[in-house]
């Protein structure tokens, strides 16, 4: 079996900034509310006319990704796409991603799983990668989520936790110490309502959405039922940590660095605490882009080797919950 490297890492995010201040405009809300619960200070929202979309975005960040693993797109076996926003219900965001990117026709596939979309994809490159199918892989997240948001003082509850961005990477086959060194994946549907967005779908399709108008019926804007959620992150979160890290006879002692799903930062610093971890081991950035779903990892991981906070040979611990609910973990020796 062969073992993954992660080879390049990139981001990108939209250059508009919007503070929590800046959502008083839209809604009852404010700076103190969302900062005490959230941590989060400011997001990035994409504007209209400035060319960003969920697959432009996912362009950005994996041409930095590409460069910095010093690969152009034609050096790319397969492409792994991470979002709930995609910009169609069909296709996928990927065979965008493979078209603007200029690669071969090679495969593209999305993963949709939400908050823990980039610990699945990882996870099915990591595969790819084993079985010696494919050498390079570009695995992507990203989210446009402002174009989805009930931004009245109704949707306040959800529309001040979410921002737009894009992480990338690009996993190789490895010549050396560096590896996946287990992934695990989690899911629990019974649950599936309780952090959604139910129409349009297969169930509820865009005209009969029109023929039953229902001004009451706002299933076409996301719904978290938020403190239920809360506790089943707190519990999960740890859980796929100590999972993966027990698999492969590791502590939290032995992380170098928890890039954890950038969902709350109350929520990151409980697994902290659980986890009896030191700062220094834990990567948080909520407080600039809010909650980037499945981009919330891999551009956490970028910042964080921007800044010489992982280094080669480094234990990189990954994990996340989210709707579905689903929620897993990786271990990477980086
Ligand atoms: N500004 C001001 N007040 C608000 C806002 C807001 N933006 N939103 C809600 N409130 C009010 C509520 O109306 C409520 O008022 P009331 O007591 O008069 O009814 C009060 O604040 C408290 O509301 P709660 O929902 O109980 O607030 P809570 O302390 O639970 O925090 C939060 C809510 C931050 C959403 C929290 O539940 C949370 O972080 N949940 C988990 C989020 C998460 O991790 N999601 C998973 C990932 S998302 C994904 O997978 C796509």
């Amino acid at each position: 079996m062969y073992k993954s490297k992660i080879l390049g890492l990139g981001k990108y995010v939209p250059d508009n900034i919007v503070t929590n201040n800046d959502l008083t405009k839209y809604m009852d809300t404010n700076d103190q509310w969302i900062r005490e619960r959230t941590g989060i200070e400011q997001r990035r929202w994409a504007v209209p006319g400035d060319g960003n979309t969920t697959a432009t975005m996912g362009v950005k960040a994996a041409k930095i990704a590409l460069e910095r693993a010093r690969l152009s797109p034609k050096d790319i076996d397969f492409i792994v796409f991470a979002t709930l926003s995609p910009d169609y219900y069909f296709p996928g965001s990927g065979v965008l991603v493979q078209e603007m990117l200029g690669c071969d026709t090679i495969g593209a596939l999305d993963i949709r799983n939400q908050c823990s979309g980039f610990v699945y994809a990882l996870a099915t490159a990591d595969q790819f990668i084993k079985t010696g199918m494919y050498k390079n892989i570009l695995v992507i997240g990203s989210e446009l989520q402002s174009t989805g948001l009930d931004l009245s003082t109704r949707g306040r509850g959800v529309a001040v936790l979410f921002g737009d961005g894009a992480g990338a990477l690009v996993l190789s086959r490895s010549n050396d110490d560096s590896d996946i060194l287990s992934n695990h994946l989690h899911s629990e549907g019974k649950l599936a309502k309780e952090l959604s967005v139910l129409a349009p779908g297969a169930l509820n399709p865009p005209n009969k959405l029109v023929e039953d108008w229902d001004p009451e019926d706002l299933s076409y804007y996301p719904y978290m039922n938020g403190n239920f959620v809360f506790k089943h992150a707190v519990t999960r979160f740890p859980e796929a940590i100590m999972e993966g890290l027990n698999a492969v006879n590791l502590t939290p002692q032995d992380i170098d660095l928890l890039v954890p799903h950038q969902a709350n930062l109350r929520i990151s610093q409980f697994v902290q605490r659980k986890l009896n971890m030191r700062d220094e081991q834990i990567m948080n950035n909520i407080q600039k882009y809010g909650n980037t779903t499945a981009a919330s990892i891999p551009i956490a991981m970028t910042e964080a080797w921007e800044a010489g906070r992982i280094k080669r040979g480094d234990l990189v611990v990954t994990a996340a919950f989210g709707s579905g609910f689903t929620w897993g973990s990786n271990i990477i020796r980086f």
